[in-house]
């Protein structure tokens, strides 16, 4: 009633209260792909976004009106205090400039207010590049197991060359439950975007506690994807890349789930898709094929391990798999192949250290370094020849 008045006060007086808006949290990219860009973040109120975007170079920003991208819903622009704008037709290996903006709108009035927008005055604008399958040589980092140590991400960081990265993997963990949005960011997505996460596009495989807390129903909000599921695959130069939903750790009748839990219809689920995917042609030419998933489908004999071990291996096996990439278990292993279970090598990383690899047509090393940038394994691969 008291906001009813005050607005009917300002409508009758020709006085308008310009709404405020601030940006909350991002901008970070999600779902890069060869042709396409999506940039998400939050704002502290209601707004309409857009994304604006000019080509890589020196020309200033403001040589010409640049094209605005807005997120749109049935034909109109989605009003929403999160963020995420695609932007489609881009260049596969192309640089991108890009700014983005928020309107704020008195929702009750469908009034506009003040603007929020990356610093378009003093910041250069944010920069990023679209994937490309025809990329003779790419580099990635594996990050897992955080739990919102943001000291270790930061640590962690330190040492890798993010200009010279062109993407970065979430294996799972980062957080320890999600309980609502600030908690979630400030738990190592803030961090993130600081370190990286605004230029370089982030590809996450969920772990078992990104599952927990009232809140973790809409991290996949958060996380667009291609396949619009928390299970999906891409590729980027020589490597294809299976990220897959290990889900629970537990059966899911479990006491620490309340009964909300239905992990062994979802990695069904995933199975279904597996299958799918291991016949597309991209996966089966593609020089390296590595597998993406928090929880290791060996080594332990909790039910969801065991699950995945039953659903996802037979699928694996014998589809050229180079490397599988897991975390959870806050040490490292590696799984050497096993005949009839996995021809392919496991490798577990600790949660305190982090994977750099880099992708040649021939060869793919995975280092393995911890907090002070110490090497402490190195693993080589080589492409399967087609
Ligand atoms: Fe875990």
């Amino acid at each position: 009633m008291k906001t009813y008045l005050i607005s009917l006060f300002c409508l009758l007086s020709g006085y308008a209260i310009a709404q405020d808006v601030k940006i909350t949290h991002g901008p970070y990219l999600q779902k890069v792909g060869e042709h396409e860009a999506t940039v998400v973040w939050t704002t502290d109120n209601y707004a309409v976004s857009w994304v604006e975007l000019a080509p890589a170079g020196n020309e200033s920003f403001y040589f010409k009106e640049r094209p605005q991208y807005y997120q749109t819903k049935d034909g109109n622009r989605v009003v929403t205090k999160l963020h995420k704008i695609t932007i489609q037709g881009l260049e596969p290996g192309t640089e991108y400039r890009y700014r983005i903006f928020s309107k704020a709108v008195m929702v009750e009035q469908l009034m506009y207010g003040h603007i929020a927008s990356s610093n378009v005055f003093k910041q250069q604008p944010l920069r990023f590049t679209t994937l490309d399958s025809g990329k003779p040589e790419i580099s990635f980092v594996v990050f897992n197991d955080i739990h919102g140590r943001i000291d270790d991400l930061k640590a962690l960081s330190n040492n890798v060359k993010y200009g010279t990265t062109d993407l970065v993997i979430f294996n799972g963990d980062m957080i320890d439950d999600i309980q609502d949005e600030q908690q979630f960011f400030s738990a190592f997505m803030d961090e993130s975007v600081k370190l990286f996460a605004s230029e370089i596009p982030v590809f996450y495989a969920r772990g078992n506690h990104e599952t927990r807390g009232f809140f973790s129903q809409y991290f996949s909000d958060y996380f667009p994807s291609n396949s619009g599921k928390l299970y999906y695959a891409f590729q980027h130069g020589p490597v294809h890349f299976l990220v897959l939903d290990g889900g629970e750790d537990k059966p899911d009748s479990d006491i620490e789930y309340f009964g909300l839990a239905q992990f062994d219809a979802y990695r069904s689920e995933q199975q279904e898709w597996l299958k799918k995917e291991l016949q597309s042609e991209s996966f089966r030419t593609a020089p390296y094929k590595v597998v993406i998933i928090h929880i290791p489908p060996e080594d332990s004999d909790w039910h969801g391990a065991l699950d995945l071990y039953k659903k996802f291996l037979p699928l694996l096996n014998n589809a050229g798999i180079t490397v599988m990439f897991c975390g959870h278990l806050h040490r490292y292993l590696y799984i050497e192949p096993k005949a009839g279970l996995h021809d392919f090598p496991i490798l577990i990383n600790d949660a305190n250290t982090l994977l750099e690899v880099n992708a040649t047509q021939s060869e793919m090393s995975v280092k393995r370094k911890d907090v002070s940038g110490k090497k402490l394994n190195e693993l080589t691969y080589h492409s399967v020849k087609k």
